[in-house]
């Protein structure tokens, strides 16, 4: 691998502007992910509660469990951001991957200060995804359970459908199954279908005055029955404890729940972190030669100025390294290899439009990757596949479908970054959410979309006239028309909007970028090899 030779000049003025751009973006992202920790419509109120009843905050909670002094890679913080009346920061769950005793497990923690802790629509899909992260990258799951289950008045939009409440449970019995140990700790509700969650998990612990399971709370039993009990006498951490059986293991406060939960951690024999087991090839990491804090300078304030893709590269990968491969020929993708935090990758990013030779370049390289067993990532830049009278006769469509279907069969792990345009069919062939990665970060300048909002009012506009047959338009309707759909394309490119509704796992700083691409490699390394994927046809 040779050391990339940055050309960019930190001390340009194009480079002072983007940085002064990038440090706008960085603002917006710290605020709202505060927001998400403690913001919305009456949750100030509710965080005072909480807290007056002895409880410990969400975000405290995992800390309390995870190993002291290491990292926990929180997902999708800013899930359901403009949604629901804005009354839900982060979907009022917190999903995320920490060590405990060394060993990676998948958290699911229910945030009551938010609804309750009850699960909307966004909640559900926040908790299925961190469900099918921990399944691919063979990790156990801990609950920490304080939730008052299905969110009542949106019950038909998370009840009964695929990768509904029923699919968590379904989720959570084979994960079992599998040997991912589950682990409860009841901290609060878990009423009608919540109580399933600890229900289902191999071992529970319950808090004693605080956690409570039951599949009817006192209101229901006192409608369908007549017969009225304290919520404790229903089913508090004694009685379930002690009589039912449904809890293992009563714990007289919060800190005594993770000092146990930790002790259950020792008995579950799991893969350490830094144990491999020889099958993704690893040398000891090299920080890179160039700053990662220098990519604020490098993408472009004005998203129409391209960026050099090799320059990204540089500042996230060991020793700015890069074996480039096919570097003389279709040249608006880059691929070659690298190593992050050690782990030897394959790298595919773009470097603007996907042409007919990028596309059979890129299919190559991932044939490569999967025939060497080297994961893949996607650093995705692209307006999508190149349009025009030569560019058909040239085939695009097939070889565009070749690299979707090199990336759809690939069986080595896959992760993908938005860094930056992610539009049309250039999402799919570049590993966007459809193709399974394992992950899939974004970046606060990210857009996603069909197309660019410049584009979407050419073509919609046109559409709109042809289909008004003739009709007299003024200038001004036209114009107006316009400006409404480069609005409406602006709103749902927007990288919040796309957070909000979980099409990545969360918005990251380009800085925090290489740490959680490297803990991502880490958890593919401690599982055994991935089985080779079938053979190919090709349309030639
Ligand atoms: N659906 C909709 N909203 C719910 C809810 C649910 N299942 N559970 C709680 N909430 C809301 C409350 O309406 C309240 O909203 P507000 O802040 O806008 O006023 C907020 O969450 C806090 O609830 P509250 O009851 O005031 O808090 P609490 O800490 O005293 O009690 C629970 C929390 C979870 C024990 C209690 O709310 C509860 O029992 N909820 C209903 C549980 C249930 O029957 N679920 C059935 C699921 S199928």
């Amino acid at each position: 691998m040779r050391p990339i030779a940055s050309r960019i000049d930190p001390r340009s003025a194009a480079f002072a502007t983007n940085r002064e751009a990038y440090e706008a973006l960085r603002a917006t992202l710290r605020e709202r992910q505060q927001w998400a920790i403690d913001g919305g419509k009456g949750r100030a109120r509710s965080i005072e509660r909480h807290l007056a009843r002895g409880k410990i905050m969400v975000r405290d909670r995992i800390d309390a469990v995870i190993d002291d002094g290491t990292p926990f890679l929180e997902l999708s913080t800013l899930a359901a951001t403009g949604q629901y009346g804005d009354e839900a920061p982060g979907a009022g769950i917190v999903t995320g991957i920490g060590l405990v005793h060394g060993a990676p497990y998948m958290f699911i923690a229910n945030d009551a200060t938010v609804k309750g802790g009850s699960l909307l629509p966004a909640s559900i899909k926040k908790h299925v995804r961190a469900q099918e992260i921990a399944e691919q990258n063979g990790l156990g799951t801990i609950y920490l359970v304080d939730s008052g289950g299905a969110f009542l008045p949106l019950q038909d939009e998370i009840f009964p459908d695929k990768d509904h409440f029923g699919g968590s449970f379904y989720r959570q019995a084979r994960m079992s199954a599998m040997g991912l140990p589950q682990l409860s700790v009841v901290l609060g509700g878990c009423t009608a279908g919540g109580a399933y969650v600890p229900a289902l998990s191999d071992e529970v612990i319950m808090v004693e005055g605080i956690g409570r399971i039951y599949l009817g709370g006192p209101p229901i039993v006192k409608a369908a029955l007549g017969e009225i009990v304290d919520p404790d006498d229903l089913g508090g951490a004694v009685l379930h404890t002690r009589t039912s059986g449904v809890s293992d293991y009563l714990a007289k406060n919060e800190r005594e729940a993770y000092g146990k939960l930790r002790e259950i951690c020792l008995t579950t024999n799991q893969r350490g972190i830094e144990e491999r087991t020889g099958w993704l090839d690893w040398t000891p990491p090299e920080r890179p030669a160039y700053d990662a804090s220098e990519i604020d300078g490098i993408i472009s304030a004005d998203d129409r100025i391209p960026f050099d893709a090799t320059e990204i590269i540089a500042r996230l990968v060991d020793g700015s390294k890069f074996s480039a491969f096919k570097p003389e020929w279709g040249e608006s993708i880059v691929c070659g290899f690298v190593r992050i935090w050690g782990h030897l990758v394959g790298v595919i990013a773009n470097q603007g439009i996907i042409f007919s030779e990028s596309a059979l370049k890129a299919t190559h390289f991932i044939e490569l990757c999967e025939q060497r067993r080297v994961p893949l990532l996607f650093l995705q830049n692209t307006s999508g596949y190149m349009v025009g009278r030569d560019s058909e006769a040239g085939g695009i469509a097939k070889n565009g479908a070749k690299m979707v279907a090199a990336v759809a069969n690939a069986t080595v792990p896959k992760y993908t970054v938005l860094i930056g345009g992610s539009y049309g069919a250039g999402n799919y062939g570049m590993c966007g959410r459809g193709f399974n990665p394992r992950f899939l970060f974004a970046w606060p300048n990210s857009r996603i979309a069909t197309m660019s909002a410049e584009t979407a009012q050419t073509v919609l506009v046109d559409i709109r006239l042809a289909g008004m047959k003739g009709a007299e338009t003024t200038e001004e309707e036209v114009a107006e028309l316009r400006a409404e759909v480069a609005e409406q394309y602006e709103r749902h490119s927007d990288p919040y909007y796309a957070t909000s509704r979980l099409w990545d796992d969360g918005l990251v700083d380009p800085v925090d970028t290489r740490d959680a691409l490297g803990l991502c490699l880490a958890l593919a390394a401690r599982q055994d090899a991935p089985a080779p994927g079938p053979g190919l046809v090709y349309r030639m």
